[in-house]
């Protein structure tokens, strides 16, 4: 039997044997050189948000490949939610910049014209940048007092001005993709579905505008094992079938394993570790070993940190 990611005895030969410095173990991993002929799809440089006196992101270097899965890691509070906002262009960058690729050019429909920083876009911009992205939010945000059907079909509504019937085959469509039964949940509400449909739901909406990036904030926390394996199955169906990228947020190291092409972790506002799967499991970080075995003792928690250097 092979270890399970993480695994006490996966780890044991990679554990640091040297102590390393607070300095040492928050310094930004080193951007990987760009595979020859390549364009980032999105291209964070030296991202920093505070809120108030609080330093939330404190300097992100990211680069977002066409076609990956890339899960990023990070304990509660660490800004993930807040870098996804920055990527939908919600919240603008205290310092820093977010480029992002033209869309690429597909059968009679030509590629826009070019890419542009989201934290200098006009609203024009903003909003064809976020036709291209679906978004599943942390916890499903779905309307109480909509349907199922309503839900689904808002963007094709509310942004694109589809047809009734067109709508209704679209959502039945994307609702087949998330494995649930259409016309069972069609006309109901949210409150009448279990947390589990609710997140699949949640997910449907985000697909139905077919679009070219899928970012995931937390898409299987709180579900049980079998819906969690659903929901990554049907993130590597969509990658492979639809050639989607995801940028998948999560808590679920299990799940980022099983997906990922390349997984990233977040620690005190900036990317410490990313690297393919393989390579991100041998971080001699002792952050990112604190997190693959789920210790108690390391830098994610707040005794260790007082006890290391501050220099
Ligand atoms: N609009 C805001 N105003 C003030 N503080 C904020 C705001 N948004 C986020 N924060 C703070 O920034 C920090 C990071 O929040 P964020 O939601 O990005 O964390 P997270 O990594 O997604 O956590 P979780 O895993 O719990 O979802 C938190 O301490 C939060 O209180
Ligand atoms: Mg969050």
């Amino acid at each position: 039997m092979t270890d399970r990611p993480g695994s006490r005895t996966a780890l044991a030969q990679v554990l640091p044997e040297r102590t390393w410095t607070k300095d040492e173990i928050e310094a930004a991993a080193p951007l990987a050189p760009l595979p020859a002929g390549i364009q980032p799809v999105i291209a964070i440089r030296d991202l920093h948000k505070g809120f108030g006196s609080r330093k939330i992101l404190r300097g992100i270097d990211l680069d977002v490949l066409r076609g990956e899965t890339l899960c990023i890691l990070g304990g509660s509070g660490s800004g993930k939610t807040t870098l996804i906002r920055h990527l939908m262009g919600m919240l603008k960058a205290d310092v820093g910049t977010i480029q992002v690729a033209p869309a690429p050019a597909v059968a009679g429909m030509p590629s826009t014209e070019a890419g542009f920083e989201l934290g200098a876009a006009n609203e024009e911009q903003l909003a064809t940048w976020r036709r291209r992205l679906g978004v599943v939010f942390q916890g499903a945000a779905l309307l109480g007092s909509l349907t199922v059907l309503e839900n689904v079909g808002l963007p094709l509504v509310e942004v694109d001005h589809r047809p009734a019937n067109e709508i209704y085959e679209r959502v039945v469509e994307a609702l087949r993709r998330v494995y649930l039964p259409a016309q069972e949940i069609l006309h109901l509400k949210p409150a009448s579905l279990s947390g589990g449909m609710r997140k699949r739901v949640g997910i449907a909406r985000a697909i139905i505008q077919r679009p070219e990036i899928i970012l995931y904030d937390e898409p299987t926390t709180g579900l049980d094992p079998v819906t969690v394996s659903g929901v990554n199955e049907l993130t590597l169906d969509l990658q492979k079938k639809l050639g989607i990228t995801s940028i998948v947020i999560t808590h679920d190291l299990e799940a980022a394993f099983t997906i990922a092409d390349r997984i990233a972790m977040l620690y005190r506002g900036r990317i410490i570790a990313i690297g393919p799967t393989e390579e991100f499991r041998h971080s001699p970080n002792p952050a990112v070993q604190q997190l693959l075995t789920g210790s108690t003792r390391g830098p994610l928690t707040e005794a260790y940190l007082q006890g290391t250097s501050e220099s």
